[in-house]
């Protein structure tokens, strides 16, 4: 499958919505992503194919140092291609430029296969946050650490 990576445009707001809905559990409204965008153009990044959008992350700077993946997903059909691998390198190296150290993300306890994913790529569990999320499900933090070259 080809992909490519482009930057999130807020044109393309609806889009981005229905692959939430689709691929996500948690509601945002609208202008929750427009301020991430707004907050950190940069690392709104798409994953596409033709001219579909198949996946996206996006994130925001907590504290000095540290990255936080707010919002990773990729439409059902287009997983295990690599898209999401793609997204997480491309959002590391947004993280390496702004000098942030860590990157941390919030995951559902019972979201197994998200939990694997992120292993393999270096993130281990560091925090069980409880009834993290709107429906009162428990949240892992998983971080990594970034080595600047
Ligand atoms: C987690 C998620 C983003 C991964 O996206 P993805 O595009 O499938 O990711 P990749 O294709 O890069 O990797 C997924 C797996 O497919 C494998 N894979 C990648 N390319 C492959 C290929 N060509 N053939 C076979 N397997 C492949 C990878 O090794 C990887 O295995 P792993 O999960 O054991 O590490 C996706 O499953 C998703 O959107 N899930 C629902 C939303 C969600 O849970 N988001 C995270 C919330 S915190």
């Amino acid at each position: 499958m080809f992909v490519q990576f482009r930057l999130f445009g807020p044109s393309e707001l609806n889009s981005i919505i229905e692959l939430t809905r689709n691929n996500l559990t948690e509601r945002y409204n609208d202008f929750v992503f427009l301020d991430i965008q707004r907050t950190w153009p940069s690392a709104f990044i798409l994953g596409m194919s033709d001219q579909t959008i198949a996946g996206f992350i996006c994130g925001g700077l907590s504290g000095e140092k540290e990255a936080r993946i707010l919002m990773l997903a990729v439409d059902t059909p287009f997983r295990k291609n690599g898209i999401g691998t793609g997204l997480m390198s491309l959002f590391e190296q947004e993280a390496l430029k702004v000098k942030a150290d860590k990157v941390r993300l919030e995951v559902r306890t019972d979201n197994v296969e998200a939990i694997n994913f992120y292993k393999n790529h270096g993130y281990s569990v560091s925090n069980l946050l409880p009834s993290y999320y709107n429906d009162g499900s428990d949240a892992y933090t998983m971080e990594k650490l970034l080595v600047q070259t």
